[in-house]
């Protein structure tokens, strides 16, 4: 278990939750296949990447947990997201960081100065802040017009 801003994480349930999402990846193209799992509110949604013969069409992972917890009310604060990846044609675990466009996506969650990054590689599992992996996020303060 690890502290977060909301509450404890379970930390294995969220990696093994992202595991499994692994097999529910579709990625005919890339058959680089991830999950995740996001905990918020003592609970954990999942998401997996869905690719699209339009290359650009395709969600990652990490946005597919997210709009899950959005679907279901988005409940509580996240306090932490698992990721975990396998190549289809080596079978092997990979190391999986979040691209950029994800980081920004989990930049906007609420509590996401706080929300804390847990990484499969196959063997072990490493953690590293959002704030790290994205310092200086464009956000909505961002978006203040002079006009107003
Ligand atoms: N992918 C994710 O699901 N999450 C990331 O953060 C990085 C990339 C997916 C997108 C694509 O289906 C495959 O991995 C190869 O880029």
């Amino acid at each position: 278990m690890s502290q977060s801003s909301e509450s404890m994480v379970d930390v294995e349930a969220l990696l093994d939750a992202a595991r499994l999402q692994v097999d529910n990846s579709r990625a005919p193209y890339s058959r680089f296949h991830v999950g995740a799992a996001l905990w918020s509110d003592s609970q954990i949604f999942g998401g997996c990447n869905v690719e699209n013969a339009s290359y650009g069409l395709t969600l990652c992972a990490e946005r597919g947990a997210v709009m899950n917890w959005a679907a279901a009310g988005a409940p509580g604060t996240p306090g932490a997201i698992a990721i975990a990846a396998r190549g289809a044609d080596s079978g092997e675990w990979s190391l999986a960081m979040p691209c950029g466009a994800c980081r920004q996506v989990l930049s906007e969650l609420p509590g996401s100065t706080e929300l804390t990054v847990w990484i499969w590689d196959g063997t072990s599992s490493r953690s590293v802040s959002l704030l790290e992996l994205l310092p200086h996020a464009f956000n909505a303060a961002d978006l203040r017009s002079d006009e107003e």
